[in-house]
């Protein structure tokens, strides 16, 4: 049987979700703009489902976007606000996913001035240089709420607080951290929140944008008036109705913060191996290190042949040979960060499944730092 511990790259459908799926397949297939009956029906099901996704960060359904992944809901919030205003600086992080910064760089080529805040060796930003970037000309800030490499966890509070206070929107990729750690827009006074489905045992291709009431943005993309016309394009009801469920869905956050401990703990018979990021302020399902005179590269590979399936980072940097921005950002040389790992823990990982993991690693570690 499988291990698979790369969740942060994508997740399973949870058979729950497979199920509304399957059903919407077969008879949900009206287009919710249409008129008649099995349009209004399809209609009826989509606000349901949006009223579930807003219940569960404490947004009105109003405020829900559908889009079709998170990459399309990060660059609808930074080019939606920006077409809005005559203002130029954008304040991010140097941590984000590449779905903020290479449209950052691609910014920084149409006239935009860019501040990347740098992080410290746990993966936390200085929110003193944040605070001191932001100026009469900052038209947003886009920071993570949780890192999808390191598994850190940022003081979106403290950031929003610093917004506010400004006047400026507040853009959160929240799409590592929904469902694992508190997510309040209200209590967090947040702007903008990206969610996508497929990190919580929903489908992949169905995210959503939260844009807070009154806050205008310009659409990507023109057409139809779907999504109150911030989102044209029919929409993807299965999909949709399956994120609902994965949103409705617990997550077992006590559950996974016991395995990672334990994971964490198990991963001490390895000699020279270093856990990279927080050990605080961490999400319960991802676990980064470094195991010393070994490529991650090689050791995903080695373990894949096991049937134990994690990565050396974000799978859309895979292609890459350049070593990780994220562990280059915390201090990590590169051969550290080459020598890096993740495992990101699956809802149902066993005790079993961990020890198993521990068992092959530690073989292929010890075989492969002999040669
Ligand atoms: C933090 C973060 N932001 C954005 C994305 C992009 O989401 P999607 O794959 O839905 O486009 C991902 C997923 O890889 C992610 O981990």
């Amino acid at each position: 049987m499988a291990i698979y511990l790369d969740t942060a790259a994508t997740t399973s459908l949870d058979p729950k979700v497979l199920s509304v799926m399957s059903i919407a397949l077969k008879k949900d297939y009206g287009n919710p703009s249409s008129i008649h009956k099995k349009g209004k029906e399809a209609k009826e099901l989509l606000e349901k489902a949006r009223k579930t996704i807003a219940k569960c960060i404490n947004a009105f359904p109003e405020e829900i976007y559908f889009t079709s992944c998170g990459t399309e809901a990060n660059n609808l919030a930074l080019r939606g606000i920006l077409a809005t205003t005559k203002k130029k600086e954008i304040i991010t992080s140097v941590i984000e996913h590449a779905s903020i910064l290479s449209l950052c760089q691609q910014l920084e080529k149409e006239g935009y001035k860019v501040h990347y805040i740098p992080v410290n060796k746990e993966g936390l930003l200085n929110l003193k240089e944040l605070e001191g970037k932001v100026n009469f000309q900052t038209a947003l800030v886009s920071i993570m709420y949780v890192n999808n490499e390191s598994g850190t966890i940022q003081d979106i509070g403290r950031i929003a607080e610093i917004c506010k206070k400004k006047n400026i929107p507040f853009h959160t990729d929240a799409i590592q951290a929904f469902k694992k750690i508190p997510l309040d827009v209200k209590k967090q006074n947040l702007t903008l929140v990206s969610l996508s489905a497929h990190k919580i045992y929903g489908p992949k291709g169905i995210a959503a944008l939260y844009v807070k009431k009154g806050v205008l943005l310009k659409p990507l993309l023109y057409g139809g008036k779907q999504e109150n016309t911030l989102r044209p394009g029919t929409e993807n009801l299965p999909s949709v109705l399956g994120f609902a469920k994965a949103a409705e869905l617990s997550f077992p956050v006590k559950e996974l913060e016991r395995k990672k401990k334990y994971f964490l703990q198990q991963l001490k018979q390895i000699p020279r191996i270093k856990v990279n990021g927080s050990g605080k302020n961490s999400v319960c399902t991802i676990i980064n290190v470094s195991v010393h005179g070994v490529e991650g590269d090689t050791l995903v590979k080695h373990l894949s042949e096991e049937g134990i399936y994690l990565s050396t980072g974000s799978a859309c940097q895979s292609q890459s040979i350049e070593p990780s921005h994220v562990l280059k950002a915390i201090g990590l040389s590169n051969q550290d960060a080459y020598a890096s790992i993740r495992i990101s823990l699956n809802k149902n990982i066993t005790k079993r499944e961990i020890d198993q993991t521990i068992k092959h690693l530690k073989s292929i570690v010890s075989i492969l730092r002999k040669l």
